[in-house]
């Protein structure tokens, strides 16, 4: 299937696109590339992350920079996307540190959702200002509040949608165009969608990231992470992040991540209505006090996420009227969900997050944002991310859990 093809569905996509037959072998399904080093010729010159314009045209010299698995991996991924150009990363937390290190200077200013994955909100807040580098988190489901705080250095805005852990939405069109008037950037992680619920790039957003750890692989053995955009930006993140911050996927990784994303748009489609028809059920139990999930009618950004999501994902949080009670029975008595961090698995996973640890651990609220979150999260929510097994035998388990 030719690398540029748009005559096929993205189901079709996920497993064809640049996955010929091998030359020599005829071989269908990819060969993975160990060798950390590669021959060259010197005529071709000497490569340094300095001096080649495009790291990703330049020929394999070391893996440190480049590999044929991991680069396949990216155009994979690319494709998916719609976007120019890909670099991925050892992690999905070393890609979103990369960008922001690649793209921020000492005197830059950078916008954060306030509710988002807790690593990203600990490196932006608590690492970022030793090297000059100020943060603000706002509630970016709120256009005109992330608007207010734009200021005259401020370079890029950073949002989850949706949002860890309370699935909060952000409109990626509307503040995308109008974070174009000030030429400020708008990065999106967008790793609780997936390419196959939104697509940030075709929102208008200049970046979009990925935990590759998640649903893209989706079957909670391997890390990775990637930065998607144009060309001329992942230039620029490559030659930083890339080359400098040494967090390179490895081959090993990269192929179990094609291995996992071909299945992506199935997984996507069972999990998703799993959690649909789960989140239903839970807002009539007479135990839970509130459920957030993009999909349900009562969610306050019901519209905008009919509006910017094709399904609405396999994670739901929910809050109970005893949560220490609850994750214990979690914890002791759940034979099909794992009680654990992490999301986007082939199993079930479940995990408390708990305002009060959330707040000592990684948000210090101030009066006014303590008492925001718990008008709405409460004492915390379960964390549900729901997997490919049979819906009645998760809701079976949810039913004894909450009894
Ligand atoms: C939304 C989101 N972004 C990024 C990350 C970090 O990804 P990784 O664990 O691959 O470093 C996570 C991890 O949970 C996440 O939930």
């Amino acid at each position: 299937m030719s690398a540029k093809s748009n005559r096929y569905t993205p189901e079709t996509a996920a497993v064809r696109a640049f996955v010929d037959p091998e030359m020599g072998t005829q071989a269908i399904s990819p060969s993975m590339v160990m060798s950390v080093n590669h021959c060259f010729d010197p005529q071709q010159g000497a490569f340094s992350a300095q001096g080649v314009e495009d790291l990703s045209e330049a020929p394999y010299l070391y893996a440190g920079w480049s590999n044929p698995t991991v680069d396949q991996l990216e155009q994979r991924l690319a494709h998916l996307e719609g976007a120019e150009a890909c670099l991925t990363t050892a992690t999905g937390m070393a890609a979103i540190a990369g960008l922001f290190l690649s793209l921020l200077k000492q005197g830059d200013h950078l916008i954060i959702s306030d509710v988002c994955y807790a690593g990203v909100y600990e490196f932006a807040t608590q690492v970022l200002p030793d090297y000059g580098i100020t943060v603000t988190a706002v509630d970016t489901s709120d256009i005109t509040q992330v608007l207010s705080e734009v200021r005259k250095n401020t370079k890029l805005v950073h949002i989850e949608t949706p949002s860890n852990p309370l699935l909060t939405l952000t409109d990626i069109k509307a503040l995308a165009s109008e974070l174009k008037k000030s030429g400020t950037l708008l990065s999106v992680d967008a790793t609780f969608s997936t390419p196959v619920i939104t697509k940030p790039l075709a929102f208008g957003a200049d970046f979009v990231v990925h935990s590759l750890t998640k649903f893209i692989n989706g079957h909670g053995d391997v890390l990775g992470g990637a930065i998607l955009g144009s060309k001329s930006h992942l230039n620029q993140v490559r030659a930083r992040a890339g080359v400098y911050l040494g967090a390179t996927l490895s081959a090993q990784s990269a192929w179990l991540i094609m291995r996992g994303m071909e299945t992506l748009y199935p997984r996507m489609k069972t999990l998703c209505s799993s959690a649909l028809s789960l989140a239903t059920w839970l807002e009539h139990h007479p135990r839970v006090k509130r459920v957030l999930y993009p999909g349900l009618a009562s969610h306050h950004q019901f519209a905008l996420a009919q509006q910017q999501m094709t399904l609405f994902g396999g994670i739901i949080a929910f809050q109970v009227d005893d949560i220490d009670l609850i994750q214990q029975r979690f914890v002791n008595e759940s034979h099909v969900f794992y009680y654990a961090f992490s999301i986007g698995h082939q199993r079930s996973l479940a995990v408390a997050m708990k305002t009060d640890e959330l707040d000592q651990s990684t948000y210090h609220f101030t009066e006014e944002k303590r008492a925001a979150f718990r008008a709405f999260a409460g004492d915390g929510v379960i964390r549900l991310s729901i997997g490919l097994e049979a819906t009645e035998d998760l809701q079976q388990e949810l039913e004894h859990l909450l009894r």
